[in-house]
């Protein structure tokens, strides 16, 4: 064990455990431990092969990690929204738990979803692959699909990682959130299975827990801030040795929640979950994480079923949150409140339309249908009433036949008359993944009324709490919700404005006659890095200035600005455009940043704005977020936060619906100049132009034989049918560009003075309060 002088040193505990194996190299390997790493050592070819649908033979990887970290370095803190309390969630399931399994059991009403455990050496060296058609997401290996996931799923999503060795660990995290596909990961240490075990992984870790809570740690160092890290364990033969495990596990700090299945490692599943054991586990937690000031929901697994006796479980036991392996495995409807849904008419079918239209490997398929209860009672909704007729054993007893012979998807679906060619000709985005969308969202909006969400009453008052108040030009006073002063008034009339926004807007609308660049920003991005050896890359281009949301240019209007949707106001997040098939459209949502991650699920990207208005002699810097919002249909629009983003409520309306933002943009789209109507028509910015060798010297417009059109007639505006349908295909590939602003640093040259406006933690940009404070210019 290290001295108490070896643990003061500052170390750096961000580096993996290997490295900093190296910097301990004084320390005395913990004799037990290192037993265990050499077992780990070994090639685990085997334990890999137990998905054998998604993985076989994945080759040892060089053996560099046998170094013992006695791992007491402090670990980055957690800033995930997730929130693991309340729930019921899909156990994880080798085999079972592939993406359609996780998608039917989310669309029924799964809360989060743990994917099927993968050992470490299976996920180090994947390739990270999407597919653009489908939006799925593959990590492969020599051509075999060892996971995959969907964006739609990301923010409910957790992989479960096989390992007893930190420094694989921490490698096989940093690959599966190196483009941040899941929300979570959990290390299994529960798995009794000999494929698992005999490695040391699995339950074998419960037995060295040093071990344990080194790959815990490990975990948390390898996976971005905003990515939770949890752990499965099952209970030791006494309840002592658990809590004194448990203990252990939750004063590493590196997991937000625990999962407990509540049988021993020798246990078999018939044998009755000991659920009376985990109430004091449950109390022991929660006193232990209220010490810590923290809040570490405890998960209770086995024999939870379904959603309708979760409840029952949760009294008895004293968990939030439950967990269900087999009842999902015989019906992903399982976590309906209302009773599952029937398997030959609804669940079977939709697993084969999952399956057809995201690829999913036949085997799995296969396999995971054949474990659905084809039986009797389960071929009708429980709610269904009693007229429903129930299937007999024969026709169900042939459906299983013909699942046991097809061979192919086509096959597959003849047995359940799904017609394939139909099927694959449907948009994966509207119409496969359409009822699970529908299902999140309505999840989403129910959990935000009840949270208390959207609140026009916060109209953006801005706390001038450094400058003076109201007294600043056009500023406010503090706190009231409303705007006073001159500035206030080259806004719309009817919200408050942060001053920075009123500046900018009179600026703006002062010079724009006389300043033809003064639409333009530089606008930049971060590329996320494309793997462990890579490193985030900036960049940034030109782009034009489309408003605020909600308003629009009216002469008639003091300050010549008015809402375009008079029930609402303006806020101050900005709207530019992009093509959604550019490069860029996967900066802006695959940034790992917490703010980028709402908890609505929507993601978006970090992007700075640096403007100058050379005739004000200012310069804005607006940090932000970034949001993309596409045509309906298309995948990233999942990840769109409209709720937070709408602009407040005018004063006195009495309207209740939502801000319409398929208006909002399909306005911005309309008013687009008829060069840049033709430019979302062809084939991606940046590809190769199919002209290229004989263009040479030529201009775009001498090009009299352009392969697609120079410009397009202004929507409504069609002469015939080709336009239109071009003016179609423009739309599609139009995206609204919504930055949600947090900070802008104001440099007035001509005063040489310098602001910076922050957005109050917490809230957000489209009514939320800002405070302003004078800095060294
Ligand atoms: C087919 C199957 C595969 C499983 N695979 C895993 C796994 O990959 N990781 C894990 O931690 N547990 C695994 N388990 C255990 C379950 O997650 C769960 O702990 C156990 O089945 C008890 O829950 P239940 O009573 O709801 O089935 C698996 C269980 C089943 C039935």
């Amino acid at each position: 064990m290290p001295s108490v002088a070896q643990l003061r040193q500052p170390s750096p505990s961000m580096l993996p455990p290997a490295k900093r194996a190296k910097m301990h190299s004084n320390t005395e390997p913990d004799s037990h431990v290192a037993a265990t790493d050499g077992a780990a050592a070994a090639p685990e070819i085997e334990a890999v092969a137990a998905d054998s649908t998604s993985y076989n033979d994945v080759p040892a990887l060089p053996d560099n990690a046998h170094h013992h970290v006695d791992d007491l370095d402090p670990i980055p803190a957690c800033t995930s929204t997730l929130t693991f309390q309340n729930g019921i969630f899909l156990a994880p399931m080798v085999r079972i738990g592939t993406l359609p399994t996780r998608l039917l059991s989310l669309e029924y009403g799964a809360d989060l979803v743990w994917g099927p455990e993968i050992v470490d050496r299976a996920i180090i060296g994947c390739e990270r692959k999407v597919n653009p058609t489908t939006g799925v997401v593959e990590y492969l290996k020599e051509h075999k699909q060892i996971f995959s996931c969907h964006p739609i799923e990301r923010p409910y999503l957790v992989y479960q990682l096989g390992s007893a060795n930190p420094d694989l660990a921490y490698q096989a995290i940093k690959i599966i959130t190196q483009a941040d596909d899941v929300a979570a990961v959990d290390l299994n240490c529960g798995c009794p299975k000999p494929f698992s075990t005999h490695a040391g992984m699995g339950a074998n870790m419960l037995s060295t827990p040093v071990l344990l809570c080194n790959t815990l740690k490990a975990m948390r160092r390898a996976a971005p801030p905003h990515v939770a890290v949890t752990c499965k364990i099952r209970l030791l033969p006494t309840q002592e040795a658990t809590i004194e495990l448990v203990d252990k596990i939750v004063r590493t700090g590196a997991i937000e929640c625990l999962t407990v299945h509540c049988r021993t490692k020798d246990m078999r599943p018939r044998e009755p979950a000991l659920l009376h054991r985990l109430r004091e586990i449950v109390d022991h937690v929660n006193t232990l994480a209220a010490e810590m000031g923290r809040t570490i929901p405890v998960v209770c697994n086995g024999d939870v079923w379904d959603a309708v006796n979760a409840p029952r479980i949760k009294e008895l036991t004293g968990v939030t949150s439950t967990m269900v392996a087999r009842g999902a495995e015989a019906n992903p409807s399982c976590f309906r409140p209302q009773g599952s849904l029937s398997i030959p008419d609804v669940i079977a079918p939709k697993w084969v339309r999952y399956s057809l239209a995201l690829n999913n490997p036949i085997g799995n398929t296969k396999y995971c249908m054949a474990q659905l209860a084809f039986k009797p009672a389960e071929s009708v909704a429980k709610d269904a009433g009693t007229k429903a007729k129930p299937m007999n054993k024969k026709q169900l007893s042939a459906l299983r036949t013909g699942i046991a012979q097809a061979k192919t998807h086509e096959e597959l679906a003849t047995v359940f008359k799904i017609d394939v060619d139909q099927v694959r000709a449907l948009s994966v985005d509207d119409e496969i993944l359409g009822d699970l969308r529908t299902a999140l969202s309505q999840r989403v909006s129910h959990r935000s009324a009840s949270a208390g969400g959207f609140d026009g009453e916060r109209l953006g008052a801005v706390l001038n709490n450094a400058s003076g108040g109201a007294s600043q030009q056009g500023g406010q006073g503090v706190g009231d919700g409303h705007a006073s002063g001159d500035g206030q008034k080259r806004a719309t009339d009817n919200s408050p404005q942060p001053e920075w926004k009123q500046l900018l807007a009179t600026s703006v609308s002062d010079n724009i006659k006389d300043e033809k660049s003064i639409l333009y920003y530089a606008f930049s991005t971060v590329e996320p890095p494309s793997s462990v050896h890579d490193a985030a890359k900036p960049h940034v281009r030109y782009v034009v200035h489309r408003g605020f949301v909600n308003e629009q240019r009216d002469g008639d209007r003091p300050g010549g600005i008015a809402p375009h949707n008079a029930s609402f106001g303006s806020s101050p997040c900005l709207l530019t455009t992009t093509d959604v098939r550019t490069p860029k459209v996967q900066q802006l949502t695959s940034q790992s940043s917490l703010r980028a991650h709402g908890p609505d699920g929507s993601r978006g990207g970090e992007c700075e704005i640096a403007w100058w208005i050379e005739s004000a002699q200012l310069q804005f810097r607006i940090s932000g977020t970034v949001h993309v919002l596409p045509t309906p249909g298309h995948p990233l629009r999942s990840l769109f936060p409209f709720e937070r983003l709408s602009p407040p409520r005018a004063p006195g309306s009495e309207a209740i619906d939502a801000f319409d933002w398929d208006k909002e943009r399909k306005r911005i789209f309309d008013k687009l100049n008829p060069g840049l109507l033709a430019s979302f028509c062809r084939p991606t910015p940046g590809s190769a132009h199919p002209n290229a060798d004989r263009l040479q010297q030529a201009k775009p417009k001498d090009d009299t034989s352009s392969p697609w059109p120079l410009e397009l007639p202004s929507p409504g505006k069609e002469e015939n049918e080709e336009q239109k349908r071009m003016l179609e295909q423009s739309e599609k590939n139009f995206a609204l560009v919504v930055v949600e602003p947090y900070k802008v640093d104001l440099v007035n040259l001509a005063d040489d003075t310098r602001t910076v406006y922050e957005l109050q933690p917490g809230e957000c940009a489209a009514t939320g309060r800002w405070t302003a404070r004078r800095v060294v210019p």
